[in-house]
């Protein structure tokens, strides 16, 4: 069959991508090919949101920001994107654009764009407008110059301005990508996913690419092969049951809360404070185990729901305990043509507690230094229950089951003044740039006291911000 012509719809204009002679970012090919560069380039890895634009997948008909630096073009073929200039310009500009002026919410001006992109993807939203709606829409941009006041007083004063949605032209998805040296294939089901797996040869797969395409190489050297699993129908799934909720390994982390909000409202916050919105609409929950990261935010929390994941290769389906995934630093036990194609999520008994709790350097958008999740069925102050799992305090994400064995059927109190004081026979943490073994030991304790007062206060949580 003949290939299509690789097309993106830009500002709702048809654009066709020629002449890629490799591979190259999203953010590039807007500002070097088509001089859009109202997105500007500031950090380059994700944290500083200036490269901020709005993708709508063709046909899904919902539209979300985005970091335009951390996304190859060959991941947006087939859908539509809205930059700056897409919002307005001098002569007819957004009402958001107006309200920064007038409100005086921009002074060098640089990460303007970003805000305006991030505030307008929240007025175009479902989401009430409020003080918290917006610090968090925000919170993965940043402005070293004007102060982050006039910014959420002028997104404030603007709402129910919603953008033109994409005109409905319909635009070619092709399976097969080439840019240069580099290729993409982008099955839409299993089968499909099956016969790349037979077919191709020292293949790489990629699903958001917030931790891929940071190490990539912007001009390719070697041949590189590369497998999307975003486009996977069967992968981005989510089936309510009553005692579970399964989801697709290429759900975003965004998709992932939602899902879970009402139901299991104990983890919004760690999740919430996952990266930035342009990071979790981005990055997956299969993508955040895979990276098998000691610091990965997910794996604590599936390992004390005991979740079971389901892997997909060649051969077929297999299933296997989260327990037995991680093998050392960033490996896993996936072989080179596996994926994890699902994972449960049991939901937690009503007479447990759960707790997840992350500290890293900044409030929003950091990787943790340390993270605990906890599941806990405590009855007349006798632990009766009780998995308890941390990120960064050995290669892999860790389940402490050796300390809570020893911390069943005792005293609330006394187990955790046990664990607090044994503590350092249980964990050894290293040193590294987020935090030394010492700092991650006595933080830990520190988790260990907040369980303590949360449950002898019946606290559902502790948040660091109310501390
Ligand atoms: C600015 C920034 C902030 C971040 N903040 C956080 C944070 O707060 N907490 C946190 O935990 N992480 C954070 N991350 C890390 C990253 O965003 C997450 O780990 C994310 O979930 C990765 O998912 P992805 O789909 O983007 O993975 P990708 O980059 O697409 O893939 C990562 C690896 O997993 C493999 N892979 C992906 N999906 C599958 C699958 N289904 N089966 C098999 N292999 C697969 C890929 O081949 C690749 O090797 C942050 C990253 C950045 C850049
Ligand atoms: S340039 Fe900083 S997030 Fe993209
Ligand atoms: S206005 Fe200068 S960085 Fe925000």
């Amino acid at each position: 069959m003949a290939e299509l012509i690789n097309t993106i719809l830009i500002n709702n204009k048809k654009v066709e991508v020629e002449n890629i002679q490799h591979d190259i970012t999203l953010l590039d090919w807007l500002r070097n090919y088509h001089k859009l560069t109202g997105t500007k380039e500031g950090c380059a890895e994700g944290d500083c949101g200036a490269c901020s634009v709005i993708i709508e997948d063709n046909g899904s008909g919902s539209s979300r920001p985005i970091n335009a630096c951390l996304v190859r073009l060959g991941q947006v073929i087939g859908s539509s994107v809205t930059t700056i200039e897409g919002l307005g310009c001098d002569k007819n500009p957004h009402p958001l654009q107006v309200a920064f002026t007038k409100e005086h919410a921009s002074q060098c001006g640089y990460c303007t764009p970003g805000f305006i992109i991030s505030g307008i993807s929240l007025l175009n939203s479902n989401k009430k407008i409020t003080d918290d709606t917006i610090n968090d829409a925000i919170s993965g941009n940043l402005c070293r110059c004007t102060g982050y006041s006039p910014i959420i007083k002028a997104i404030k004063s603007v709402s129910n301005e919603k953008i033109a949605k994409n005109n409905n032209q319909t635009i070619n998805k092709n399976k097969k990508i080439n840019f240069g040296n580099v290729t993409y294939f982008k099955p839409s089901n299993l089968k499909e996913l099956k016969n790349y797996l037979n077919d191709v040869k020292d293949f790489q797969f990629l699903a958001g690419g917030t931790d891929l395409n940071l190490h990539r190489p912007i001009i390719n050297q070697k041949e590189d092969k590369i497998i999307c699993l975003d486009s996977i129908k069967e992968l981005n799934s989510i089936k309510h049951f009553k005692e579970k909720i399964e989801f697709g390994g290429a759900v975003t982390i965004e998709n992932f809360l939602e899902a879970i909000r009402f139901k299991m409202p104990e983890l919004i916050e760690i999740l919430q404070r996952f990266g930035s919105p342009q990071i979790r609409n981005q990055g997956t929950i299969g993508g955040n185990l895979c990276t098998s990261s000691p610091i990965g935010d997910i794996a604590p929390i599936l390992l004390v729901l005991n979740s079971n994941l389901k892997v997909f290769g060649r051969n077929g389906f297999k299933k296997i305990n989260i327990k037995n995934f991680f093998k050392g630093y960033r490996k896993n036990i996936l072989k080179k043509d596996e994926i994890i194609s699902s994972l449960e999520l049991p939901i937690a008994n009503k007479k447990n507690k759960i707790f997840s709790w992350k500290l890293s350097k900044r409030y929003d958008q950091d990787i943790s230094t340390i993270s605990l999740a906890i599941n806990i069925r405590i009855q007349n102050n006798i632990i009766k229950e009780l998995h308890m799992a941390a990120g960064g305090v050995a290669a892999t994400p860790k389940l402490l089951d050796k300390l809570c064995k020893q911390m069943l059927e005792k005293h609330l109190d006394d187990s955790i003044e046990f664990a607090i004081y044994n503590l350092d026979k249980f964990i050894q943490p290293i040193s590294d740039l987020r935090g030394s073994g010492f700092y991650r030991l006595e933080a830990m304790r520190g988790l260990l006291r907040r369980l303590q007062i949360c449950l002898s206060q019946n606290k559902k949580s502790l948040s660091i911000m109310e501390v």
